[in-house]
């Protein structure tokens, strides 16, 4: 695709992805329209690319239509990546909130589809995959795409609402002809990624020097992070190549336990300290990995960066760019709140 010729609108493009989406397509040459009520998403993720002057950001609420339809206007591509959303401890804490996305999402398909869009590209999650093959960590299970069918089992409301979104855009295109793609994230980490998500907490953690370092569950949680920039390639990829709505996993097939990740955290950090696992705080599957093969196959996509060096760049930054006494105030309330909530203003 040729970018440069390209008004491309990303809702959320404010979030830790979304902006790091927004970088990639300036790279690319596209002019980028972002739409975001800053409900999570931060302007600063933003400063870069506004920089660039092919960036405008519109402040906005997309769960007004009238809102979503001015956003979609004159648009060729959309990346939609608005969402109610947060780590493990926002999502199974705030079922409510995360049932709007069900409202969301059909609003921006549907404007997007009325507008003529060319192509419609949707973040979804890992979460939509059946939570009852997820439970053993002992087993080694990569889920695959087609294990995404009837009889449907998501995980929490977050996840129902993705499957539906992933299901609507499948109907626009039989029905309707759109253009679209789904992306199945799996546990994305990196740069500008909030507390309530695990690997941050843990470096915030560790940041802060906390003894006992506590871990959510008994840490035998299996999970496949996946560095940010591989995230933003796979979804730019996509936009360029699936046109019938298959959903792409874009995850890697590391297999890395809870503690695994804390110990390797804590051995950067110098902090050498007693692990201590918390049952009581969600934890979400104890078993989630990708099957990557199919993102290789329809789109050339691979992921690029270990869990290693994606971790070293993740320490790098968390601790040049926070502040100790700043983190310290609002530290437990980030790992189950998101933007404007943790702040006590919604
Ligand atoms: N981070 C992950 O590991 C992960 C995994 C799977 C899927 N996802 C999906 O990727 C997308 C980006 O997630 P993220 O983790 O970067 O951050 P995020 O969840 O905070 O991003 C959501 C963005 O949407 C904005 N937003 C929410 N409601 C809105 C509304 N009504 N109108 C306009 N903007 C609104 C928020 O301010 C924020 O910038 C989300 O759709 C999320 O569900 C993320």
């Amino acid at each position: 695709m040729d970018w440069t010729s390209k008004n491309v609108l990303v809702t959320g493009g404010c979030s830790f992805i979304g902006s790091h989406l927004v970088e990639g397509l300036v790279d690319r040459g596209a002019t980028v329209r972002v739409a975001d009520d800053l409900s999570s998403g931060i302007r600063e993720n933003l400063e870069g690319a506004l920089q660039s002057g092919r960036v405008e950001l519109e402040v906005t609420d997309l769960l007004d239509p009238r809102t979503a339809a001015r956003a979609v206007s004159d648009m060729n591509v959309v990346f939609h990546l608005a969402a109610t959303h947060g780590g493990r401890g926002y999502i199974d804490t705030h079922q409510a909130a995360c049932s709007s996305n069900l409202a969301l999402d059909g609003i921006m398909i549907r404007e997007a589809q009325r507008a003529g869009v060319e192509q419609f590209t949707f973040a979804s999650s890992g979460c939509v995959y059946p939570t009852s093959m997820q439970h053993d960590p002992k087993k080694e299970v990569f889920l695959t795409e087609d294990l995404v069918k009837p009889p449907y089992e998501a995980d929490d409301m977050y996840g129902w609402a993705k499957l539906m979104a992933e299901l609507s855009l499948k109907a626009y295109h039989r029905e309707m002809g759109l253009k679209c793609a789904s992306v199945r994230y799996f546990t994305a980490y990196g740069e500008r990624c909030p507390a309530n998500h695990a690997v941050i907490a843990m470096i915030g953690r560790a940041f802060l020097q906390q003894d006992p370092f506590v871990v959510w569950g008994t840490g035998e949680q299996i999970r496949n992070w996946t560095y940010v920039s591989d995230i933003v390639e796979g979804t730019i990829r996509a936009a360029e190549t699936i046109e019938d709505g298959t959903a792409i996993n874009l995850g890697t097939m590391e297999r890395t336990s809870v503690l695994q990740a804390a110990k390797m955290i804590l051995e950067r950090c110098n902090h050498n300290v007693k692990i201590q696992p918390d049952t009581s705080k969600p934890t979400g599957p104890y078993n989630r990995v990708a099957d990557n093969a199919l993102g290789k196959e329809l789109m050339g996509w691979e992921p690029r960066v270990s869990f290693s060096d994606g971790l070293d760049r993740t320490i790098r930054w968390y601790f040049d760019s926070h502040d100790r006494d700043d983190v310290a105030v609002d530290f437990e309330a980030s790992l189950t709140e998101r933007g404007l909530e943790k702040a006590g203003l919604r």
